[in-house]
């Protein structure tokens, strides 16, 4: 019995030392997206992207005509970011003030986010405003390394995956992301690079944390996914 003071307030500090958030890594076209924005919207807290920084880090390269191998410090400097609600209200990234949605979409941003990804200078710059979102609310944030790197001390973490064949063909069924007339096989081909690179990249790697909960939703609705990561965030 008098063990158990003792044992409540280590409960106590291992809560405060953590942080408020709900990971969800994964692979592309997992569903971790959906999943994530509609867990968000259940407990009425905000949905952070972290894909969406890579995306536009990849778009500004592209705009600007430089090659992501040439990416520095200084240019990434004059990148500023932050999310906020845009006129629907969602959690939405803007770079230097300026909203980003569709141009992040196409699947040269989406290629060339996987690949700027895999550079030590991008993830370290995109570190800090990753964990500048966390704070005293609860938030959902999804992305690759959020359990691993980001936040390795999230309150809860989630890594969501689904087979490749499934994987593709909800890609497929997504508009925008994938090129004109493309077809399953070269969908799931698309897919399976991404799926390379993203995991054997040197600088924090697609993997599960060891202590993230895994969820296979092939075969599963979005909603049943929602409802099993929420079983465990009550
Ligand atoms: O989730 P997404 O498809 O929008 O992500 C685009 C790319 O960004 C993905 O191929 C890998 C990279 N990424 C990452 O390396 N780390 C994250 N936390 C999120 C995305």
């Amino acid at each position: 019995m008098a063990s158990r003071p003792v044992r409540f307030f280590f409960e106590m500090s291992e809560w405060k030392k953590m942080s408020n958030v709900i990971a969800i890594d994964g692979p592309a076209a997992s569903g971790k997206s959906t999943v994530a924005r509609m867990l968000a919207e259940r407990f009425g807290i905000a949905y952070v992207n972290t894909g969406s920084l890579y995306r536009a880090v990849a778009y500004a390269a592209l705009r600007a005509g430089m090659e992501f191998s040439r990416l520095d410090r200084d240019f990434l400097a004059q990148l500023q970011f932050d999310y906020a609600p845009d006129e629907n209200g969602a959690f939405t990234l803007r770079m230097n003030g300026v909203f980003l949605r569709e141009e992040l979409r196409s699947p040269e941003v989406a290629a060339g986010a996987s690949a700027v990804a895999t550079l030590p200078v991008v993830r370290e710059a995109l570190l800090d405003v990753q964990r500048s979102m966390a704070g005293e609310r609860m938030i959902v944030m999804e992305g690759r390394d959020i359990g691993t790197v980001v936040f390795p001390d999230a309150r809860y973490k989630f890594f969501v995956t689904a087979t490749p064949e499934e994987r593709a063909r909800r890609r497929l069924a997504q508009s925008g992301e994938v090129a004109a007339g493309a077809t399953l096989e070269e969908v799931a081909r698309e897919i399976a690079a991404r799926d390379k690179q993203d995991s054997e990249r040197k600088t924090a790697p697609l993997k599960p944390a060891e202590d993230a909960i895994r969820i296979d939703t092939t075969g599963r609705t979005i909603a049943e996914v929602v409802e099993m990561i929420a079983a465990y965030v009550k």
